[in-house]
């Protein structure tokens, strides 16, 4: 009798780390930055209340609102300045004031 082994060859040997394909935005929540983004799409949520309602984003302490309104503005939620215009009180890489 033959002895049937099966083999996957569909699971890739290597792996973008986690955090860098679908970094956590939200740490108090766990909410990581495809949820979000699904919100965005399924939800059609556009604003960060819209994002904390339907994901709970931003909910507790608020230290990840710079980076929900950067995943909202198409911006990568890791990287750019997240100080908020002391004209505006908008964050800085969104801000459109002069
Ligand atoms: S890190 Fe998002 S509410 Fe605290």
């Amino acid at each position: 009798m033959y002895e049937v082994k099966f083999v996957n060859l569909v699971e890739p040997v290597i792996q973008a780390p986690e955090a860098e394909s679908d970094p956590v935005i939200c740490a108090c929540m766990g909410v990581k930055a495809s949820t979000i983004k699904m919100a965005m799409e399924v939800g059609n949520a556009s604003t960060l209340d819209e994002v904390n309602e339907l994901t709970q984003a931003g909910t507790a302490c608020r230290a990840c609102s710079c980076r929900i309104e950067r995943v909202l503005a198409g911006f990568p939620a890791q990287c750019g300045p997240c100080s908020l215009c002391p004209a505006c009180g908008v964050i800085s890489k969104l801000c459109q004031c002069a």
